[in-house]
């Protein structure tokens, strides 16, 4: 044990934090192969590991940054809440992996003489250095700078620097975020050299007064040289000591229009390049204010991820997430739950997007001994939260992106929060504070809450939330903007609902938006012998206590496919509202954005029948300013000759943006304009028997179950109504509202069916049977028609809910399996993607191809997934192209919901990762007259009623032919 490491002071040796500067000064960086030694516990303090002349050349050798679990030393580990050692602070246990780090450098020749910096950009959890043998000192904090006077230690030629990281230490207890455990020098390290004269902090407030389009620039050199700050774009060339420039007009920054001024300070000893965004916010009459107008975050919440380099990300990748989410309509990002790294927010400010900024704090886990001991309320603590938040606000003020402090995420209560509000509304008073666990906003400026219910939020945007004992509170926090600083989690299939919430940001001024739970799935890529690659999740490493696959909950799957509910989100985050009225002969455009116009937009239309383009072209939309809408005649096209004509108009980026290329779609609507009147109906057959079987058009029955056996020549089997579903994460609902542990108590999975009657009549085929389960007296009346009209064999199915149901039903269908040489599939219904009735608003009607395999989804945990919805008709092919053609009768409405696996629904529910699935030599298809939506259950509200499947009396009606090879 050393009392450092269990100790309440976050650091020693370090620096005062500061502002992270592009500045011209000499750095090596030191990044790279390391030498690396691993040690199951923490080893006597001087072993001489930090030794200059220590023999390391038997050390492994070791990237840096990156994490060693993820390098074959110890095991990634999750869990949600819980801490993964005993709640006993600020003490950790005996068992603690330790990672020995040491590396030579070699200093430039011309390496100038004078201060040097070593900078640490991140170390999880505890970080001792040593520089030439000489210790520097040790820090926490492990998503926050470490920085070390070093100028004095280095030597001319060859270094050795020492870094040796602890995985517990008594700051574990403030890093209990939702996450994997994983340890080591993730983030860069480097060597700066600090001249005479230089710059040694330097803050930037740069204001935008909307009222007269002007700008302001005040640039503080604290501990500095006199400093010069030359913008020549703006013409400013003085001192940058506190004086407040005027700079005249100016283009505010916004995430619409992230407009960035080049600047440059310089001192005698350095010249530091600046970007700077001209911008004001504030929290005004109950808004959230941005130069002047309301906002309306459009968010995400954002871990640091990367399947295979955990939170170490390469640039490339950040820089790819940043796009991925200009290119989905969102425009805002709460930092969950730590400061990102420092290179994420540089493209915040060069691509757009506003930023809650959190620290990194988070003592969830204590939730589980109530709180006792709670570091937020206990003053030996104090001091390192003030040192979190101090060095988070340091190292990002001078980002226009970032708009408010968040003090950290699920830390009880307690008065050091209440500290670290206070430090901020006193050091940096131009931006709001945000914490979701002040529940009277006595200490933050926005009222926060995660996952509150649809109605909840309403009442909270109607200022009614329920009145507290303490009347002035209520009133205080009724007079703030409230933010959804999670919401919609995006775990598994899902999350419904989505459009509901925007509706609710749109009418109530007080909602100022708020942030999906969350981007990424965090799954670490595993690859089995054979090169089949999966993902992991928690308990995959034998953790003794772990949460499961509660880790992926993301809209972006590990290997960064968007996940349906990510098209979800973007339609309902669109930044232009497109409502195509084929009655009224119009196209209605409304531009959502809050700044900027739509002259960087183009509009296209194209109108399609059964999905084959007829004509297209472009819409003479006009430019509308924000909040303006516009009508736009609709152009003509000819009618329907064989089915559905749909008009289809897209929003896209009229030229190359910073974040799309030009076509690029930002939004769309769709309206059906004509439809082919159905043409004679053909002769019908009548039911045949022979011997065993009955004919009946292209279908073979069982005579005496009435079962289908063959339709088009092809096997059919298990055909029957089907009410499973493998349960989504939202329908376990384990930290929300469990559906699914009613489907199984009442036996929904394991239902069992009892023949009542067959009848080979002149017209049809009837079969009537009920569905139910064992130990139970609820259950469906099924009654299949089967009848046959030209080529067409069909089938009408209904079915109806008797007996008391305690819970709506998962889905309502037939099943049935094909044989496998089916593989390609062809829609002309809703697509390209995966859809729940509420989730539905990314999915346009058109025509669709598909291969079985390429229409799973695969969710880390598997579950439901790949419905397709609105389905007219489908055609499955073998590679000859003979198959089956399904096409809807109009019996549920605008189309059925098919999904198509080479498993069934038992198989998928009982699978723990995707790739365990094994495929049969057969097609499990489901033909749904309806399914239950999705809802966001798995942390947060259920099913709104309206998308909820209420057992009742459901109708399909579906035809089957033949199609020819
Ligand atoms: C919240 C928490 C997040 C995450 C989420 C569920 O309570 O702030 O970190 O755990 O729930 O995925």
């Amino acid at each position: 044990m050393t009392s450092d490491l269990e100790g309440f002071a976050p650091s020693a040796g370090a620096r005062p934090p500061r502002a992270r500067l592009d500045s011209d000064a000499p750095a090596l960086d030191l990044d790279g192969t390391w030498r690396f030694r691993y040690l199951p516990e923490v080893p006597a303090d001087h072993d001489g590991f930090a030794d200059p002349g220590l023999d390391d050349s038997g050390w492994d050798e070791f990237p840096v940054p990156s994490h060693w679990q993820l390098h074959g030393y110890g095991a990634p580990a999750y869990t949600n809440v819980h801490y993964p050692f005993p709640v006993d602070p600020p003490f950790v246990p005996d068992e603690n992996p330790t990672g020995e780090y040491r590396r030579t450098f070699d200093l430039p020749p011309d390496w100038p003489e004078g201060g040097a910096v070593l900078r640490f950009d991140g170390a999880d959890s505890f970080l001792r250095v040593w520089l030439n043998g000489t210790e520097l000192g040790f820090s926490t904090g492990s998503r926050l700078v470490a920085e070390f006077d070093a100028g004095h230690l280095l030597r001319p030629g060859r270094n050795v620097l020492a870094a040796r990281v602890h995985q517990w230490s008594a700051a574990s207890y403030l890093e209990d975020q939702d996450m994997w455990w994983l340890s080591g020098l993730f983030r860069g390290v480097t060597l700066q050299h600090r001249p005479a004269e230089g710059i040694e902090d330097l803050t930037v407030v740069a204001g935008y007064d909307h009222t007269t389009g002007t700008g302001t620039l005040r640039v503080d050199t604290p501990g500095s040289a006199p400093v010069r700050i030359d913008l020549p774009e703006l013409g400013l060339h003085g001192a940058a000591t506190g004086t407040v420039h005027e700079v005249g007009p100016v283009e505010p920054w916004s995430a619409e229009s992230p407009r960035l001024y080049a600047a440059e300070a310089a001192s005698a000893g350095e010249r530091v390049r600046l970007r700077i965004g001209f911008r004001s916010v504030a929290v005004e009459n109950g808004r959230l204010m941005a130069n002047g107008r309301p906002l309306l975050l459009r968010g995400v919440n954002r871990h640091e991820w990367h399947p295979d380099h955990g939170r170490a990300v390469p640039p490339e990748t950040m820089r790819a997430d940043v796009l991925a989410m200009k290119q989905h309509n969102v425009d805002a990002v709460r930092t969950s739950h730590y400061p990102p790294h420092p290179s994420f927010l540089d493209l915040c400010d060069e691509l757009g997007l506003w930023v809650v900024d959190e620290c990194d704090l988070e003592t969830h886990g204590f939730e589980a001994v109530e709180w006792r001991d709670n570091p937020s309320d206990d003053p030996r603590w104090r001091e390192a939260y003030l040192d979190r938040i101090r060095r988070t606000v340091a190292r990002d003020r001078n980002h226009p992106s970032v708009i408010m402090w968040s003090l950290g995420n699920e830390a009880g209560r307690g008065e050091n929060l209440r500290a670290m509000a206070d430090w901020v509304h006193e050091h940096d008073p131009t931006r709001p504070v945000h914490y979701e666990g002040d529940p009277d906003s006595s200490y933050v400026d926005v009222y926060s809450r995660m996952y509150a219910p649809h109605a909840e939020v309403e009442e909270i945007g109607r200022c009614g939330e329920p009145a507290t004992e303490d009347p002035s509170a209520d009133a205080h926090r009724r007079g703030l903007p409230f933010v959804l600083c999670e919401y919609a989690h995006a775990m598994g299939a899902g999350p419904g609902g989505l459009a509901e919430y925007q509706r609710l940001f749109e009418r109530y001024p007080r909602l100022a938006g708020g942030f999906v739970w969350e981007w990424f799935d965090h799954g670490i890529r595993r690859r089995e012998d054979d090169g089949t690659e999966w993902f992991a999740y928690g308990g995959d490493f034998g953790e003794v206590l772990h949460d499961g696959s509660f880790v992926a909950d993301g809209l972006v799957l590990p290997d960064r496919a968007p996940s349906p509910g990510l098209t979800a989100l973007a339609a309902t985050f669109a930044p232009v509202r497109v409502e195509v009225d084929a009655g009224a002969g119009v196209v209605r455009a409304e531009n959502l954005r809050t700044f900027a116009d739509t002259s960087d937009l183009a509009v296209h239309w194209e109108a399609a029948e059964e999905g084959v383009v007829l004509e297209r072209g472009t819409l003479p939309v006009p430019v509308l300013a924000p909040g303006e809408r516009s009508e736009t005649e609709l152009p003509q096209v000819r009618g329907a000759a064989v089915g559905q004509v749909w008009m289809t108009v897209s929003v896209r980026a009229a030229r190359d943006l910073p974040w799309a290329e030009e076509g690029h779609e930002v939004a769309w609507g769709q309206g059906l304009l004509t439809e082919a009147e159905p043409g004679p109906e053909p002769a019908a057959h009548h039911p045949v028997t022979e011997g065993r079987h009955v004919r009946l058009g292209p279908g073979v029955f069982d005579a005496r179950t009435g079962r289908l056996l063959e339709v088009a020549g092809l096997g059919a089997e298990g055909v029957r109504l089907g009410v499973w579903r493998a349960p989504t994460d939202n329908d376990e609902g384990t930290h929300g509202f469990p559906l699914a542990p009613f489907w199984r108590a009442v036996g929904l999975d394991r239902m069992v069916e009892r023949r009542r009657s067959v009848e080979a009549g002149h017209e049809a085929l009837q079969l009537r049977t009920r569905l139910a389960p064992a130990a139970r007296d609820l259950g469906l009346e099924v009654s299949y028609r089967w009848s046959a009209a030209g080529s067409t064999l069909w089938l009408d199915l209904e079915a109806r809910a008797v007996g008391e149901w305690p819970c709506p039903l998962p889905r309502v269908g037939l099943d049935l399996a094909l044989p496998g040489f089916l593989d390609t599939v062809e829609w002309f219904g809703r697509g390209p993607g995966e859809a729940f009735r509420d989730m539905d608003q990314g999915v346009r009607v058109g025509r669709f191809t598909d291969t079985v395999a390429g229409l799973q989804t695969p969710y880390l945990r598997p579950q439901e997934n790949g419905v397709r919805l609105g389905t007219r008709w489908l055609e499955l092919r073998g590679a000859d192209g003979a198959g089956l053609r399904i096409r809807d009768g109009g019996g549920a409405g605008e189309g059925f919901a098919f999904t198509a696996r080479r498993w069934d629904d038992h198989a998928l529910d009982a699978a723990r990762h995707p790739h365990e699935l094994a495929a049969e030599d057969r097609l499990h298809l489901r033909l749904d007259a309806d399914h239950h939506g999705s809802g966001s259950a798995s942390c947060g509200p259920g099913v709104l009623p309206e998308h909820q499947l209420t057992p009742g009396t459901h109708r399909l009606r579906v035809g089957f032919s033949r199609l020819p090879g």
